[in-house]
């Protein structure tokens, strides 16, 4: 059974096309490779001993979308990543979103919709939750205005998915990230660091390594134990793995609805200076860090409720924050060569 995966080469998606593939699944890729770069596809190989299909494309390109369905018809499930994510840039070039995450689901989609049966698996975040009001945060959990154009791509993005799943042959399962991290355990792929780190782990790793002169922890004044956010750092290879667990689901029709809707933690909160004392320990270095003042638009916390994707989904995350730090640092120290 081939899978497109878009976005294969990224982060979360070059770890899924690992799992897909150890699953015995045939996986083809698109990526455009503006946030990645085709030495992952040889990491893939490594890990699996099975070069997955590859084509560059911009699914912006409506014509190249349908083109690509037309050399590849027997496509018969898609796990959709390709999109931007930086929640800062978004605010910046908000066209730049609105294009390239939404248009480019639109155009996927209109292609799964010409199927009388198309599995469909999408990214989205808990990003849509905004700021929840009650801890852990469950799937229905309040939809809050979005805190970004980003934010606001991801909630549109699942209406839409929404609205054609319920008059076409698409069944799809919408997947709420919390906050993956870490990396592959051979250490042949990772959270490449292409740019200034936006995210917590990256800039502690790339701190750590001596690339970074210090990490600035934004804010010790929230509403917490220790003052700085709590959040749900999940392993990106528990969440690979929970993609595999949603296409099967789709596959073997045991999904209770054309729409189904999971979070994707641990289930634990852990503030950043948890993280930061836990990359310590894990790395057997202290890290050089300074507290500055709180970054806009982060939320004091964000941890989820994993009931649902245990029971129902039948997933739940295995690994730790320290196996989480340990893969990153790995990963870390093996690009820059140390
Ligand atoms: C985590 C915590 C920061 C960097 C974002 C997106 C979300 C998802 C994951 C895509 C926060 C603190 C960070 C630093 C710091 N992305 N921090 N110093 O903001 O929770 O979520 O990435 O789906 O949609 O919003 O992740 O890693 O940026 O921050 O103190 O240099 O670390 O304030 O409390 P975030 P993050």
């Amino acid at each position: 059974m081939k899978i497109l995966v878009t976005g294969g080469l990224g982060f979360i998606g070059s770890h899924t096309v690992v799992e897909l593939q150890n699953e015995g699944f045939d996986v083809v890729i698109i990526d455009d490779l503006s946030n990645s770069s085709m030495k992952v596809l040889e990491g893939i190989e490594a890990i699996t001993g099975k070069k997955p299909e590859f084509e560059q494309l911009d699914l912006r390109e409506k014509k190249a979308v349908q083109d690509f369905f037309i050399r590849h018809g027997t496509v018969s499930g898609v796990i959709h990543f390709a999109a931007s994510k930086a929640v800062g840039e978004s605010v910046e070039n908000p066209l730049l979103y609105y294009e390239n995450n939404i248009n480019t689901l639109v155009y996927l989609l209109q292609q799964l919709q010409k199927k009388q049966e198309a599995r469909f698996i999408f990214s989205s975040s808990c990003t849509v939750y905004g700021q929840a009001e009650k801890m852990p945060i469950t799937e229905d959990a309040p939809i809050q205005t979005a805190m970004s154009p980003y934010g606001n791509t991801k909630q549109i993005g699942e209406e839409i998915v929404q609205d054609v799943a319920r008059v076409s042959g698409i069944n799809a399962i919408l997947l709420r990230y919390f906050n993956p991290i870490g990396a592959h355990e051979s250490a042949h792929i990772g959270e490449l660091p292409l740019g200034v780190p936006q995210n917590l782990v990256p800039f502690i790793t790339q701190t750590g390594i001596g690339l970074r002169e210090k990490l600035s922890v934004f804010g010790d004044d929230y509403p917490t134990p220790d003052g700085t956010c709590i959040r749900d750092y999940i392993h990106v290879v528990d969440l690979a793995k929970a993609h595999v667990t949603a296409l099967k689901r789709l596959i073997e029709g045991k999904n209770a609805e054309k729409v189904e809707v999971f979070n994707l933690g641990t289930g634990k909160g852990n503030s950043v200076l948890e993280v930061v004392n836990a990359f310590e320990k894990v790395s057997g270095q202290k890290l050089n860090y300074t507290i500055v003042r709180r970054r806009e638009g982060d939320i004091t916390q964000a941890y989820a409720d994993t009931a649902k994707a245990n029971k129902i989904l039948g997933w739940k995350a295995q690994l730790t924050l320290e196996d989480a730090l340990a893969s990153a640092w790995k990963w870390e120290q093996k690009v820059r060569g140390k």
